[in-house]
């Protein structure tokens, strides 16, 4: 079912380009504006080559790691992704399975849509659960209860995207959500987009208006024993803040470049954000993870685990879940190369001497 061709996560990309309708995949790949943010995700790790080590004895090596009471066979999750059943009919049921079945950890979006309980209930690994909050801390609260009552086991916090980003890509391809797929878990919720006054901003009347303040983390905080991670922060001024106001964990992101454009590649900021949290609490990272080398790359500059959003949404695409365990093994196998070539036999051992700055990076 899954075309003998496909051997890498850029050919599931490829692939799913042909496949899914224009106005789908507008929305799915889609960058902010003109690209740049997205595009630049992935050129960051471009500035790098490796280090070749030989001969090193890497018997018992290994990929795994502990994190916030998970013990994971690989560092790769999958991000949380809005609207899968754009992709596949078995949307986000079939991609937490696929997931599971490659070992990963799948972050189920606020946006699913798919029921949240009922994903919970079938599935075979471990599930996080991303939170917007809401414009009414009842709602917020609502979502946390569902979310501790269904087993999932952290919340991250999106706080990157109060506003859309200048989606020109979904504009042009005139799309809009099929009646058949919307944000089930949000139903009975306010929402964000309330009514402008004429003359008025849509941004700052609206959206912003409405917008979660550090404050919100904070009560946030106080309302849930999961652990909470903070997604979306690239600086480390912000990243401090998070470590003040009760984060357990933050993550490097520019949402995959579809919110503003013209923000700085996420592996270009991380080094700053990790020395700013000096190892207090976990730092993750995505954007363009495209090749196990990116997560080796990744590692090696702080990251204690990737997130990969686009490559297993066009692997869902492609192949259902059976697209995603595939595409998750393959990014597996490759980090696996990586470190053995490398000399590193664990992900403890990837360290920055790892990198070789021939580049000049
Ligand atoms: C996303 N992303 C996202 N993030 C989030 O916190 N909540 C969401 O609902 C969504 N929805 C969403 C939909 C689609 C189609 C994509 C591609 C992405 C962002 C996602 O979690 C992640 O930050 C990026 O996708 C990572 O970059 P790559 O791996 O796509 O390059």
């Amino acid at each position: 079912q899954i075309p003998p061709q496909i051997v890498s996560l850029q050919d599931y990309i490829e692939t799913a380009a042909e496949q899914v309708p224009a106005g789908h995949w507008a929305y799915l790949s889609g960058a902010g504006a003109d690209g740049v943010t997205q595009a630049d995700n992935r050129a960051a790790f471009r500035q790098y080559r490796l280090e070749s080590r030989v001969l090193a004895d890497l018997r018992g090596g290994h990929t795994r790691l502990h994190l916030f009471g998970a013990d994971l066979q690989h560092p790769i999750l999958a991000a949380p992704m809005a609207f899968q059943r754009l992709a596949h009919p078995t949307g986000e049921q079939g991609m937490a399975l696929g997931v599971a079945a490659a070992g990963g950890l799948s972050v189920i979006s606020c946006q699913a849509s798919t029921h949240m309980d009922e994903l919970a209930k079938g599935a075979q690994g471990p599930l996080w659960f991303q939170l917007y909050l809401q414009p009414d801390r009842e709602d917020s609260l609502r979502l946390v209860r569902r979310a501790e009552a269904a087993g999932y086991r952290a919340l991250v916090v999106t706080v990157d995207a109060p506003v859309n980003g200048m989606r020109n890509m979904e504009a042009r391809a005139g799309f809009s959500l099929p009646p058949d797929v919307r944000a089930v878990n949000l139903d009975g919720c306010k929402p964000a987009a309330m009514s402008v006054p004429q003359g008025g901003s849509q941004v700052f009347d609206g959206f912003m208006r409405v917008a979660p303040l550090w404050p919100d983390i904070a009560w946030l905080r106080a309302q849930t024993d999961l652990p909470l991670l903070l997604k979306g922060i690239l600086s480390p001024r912000d990243a401090i803040q998070a470590l003040e106001h009760g984060a357990d964990g933050i993550i490097v992101s520019n949402h995959g470049g579809r919110a503003l454009d013209m923000l700085p590649a996420t592996l270009d900021v991380l080094p700053g954000v990790v020395d700013a949290l000096n190892g207090k609490i976990p730092v993750l990272l995505d954007g363009g993870i495209r090749r196990g080398t990116d997560v080796l790359m990744a590692r090696a500059l702080g990251a204690e685990a990737v997130l990969v959003g686009l490559p297993l949404m066009a692997a869902l695409a492609v192949g259902g879940a059976a697209g995603v365990a595939h595409a998750l093994m393959i990014l597996r196998a490759e980090l696996e190369v990586a470190m053995a070539l490398t000399g590193c036999a664990s992900l403890q051992g990837i360290t920055p001497a790892a990198l070789n700055r021939a580049r000049g990076a």
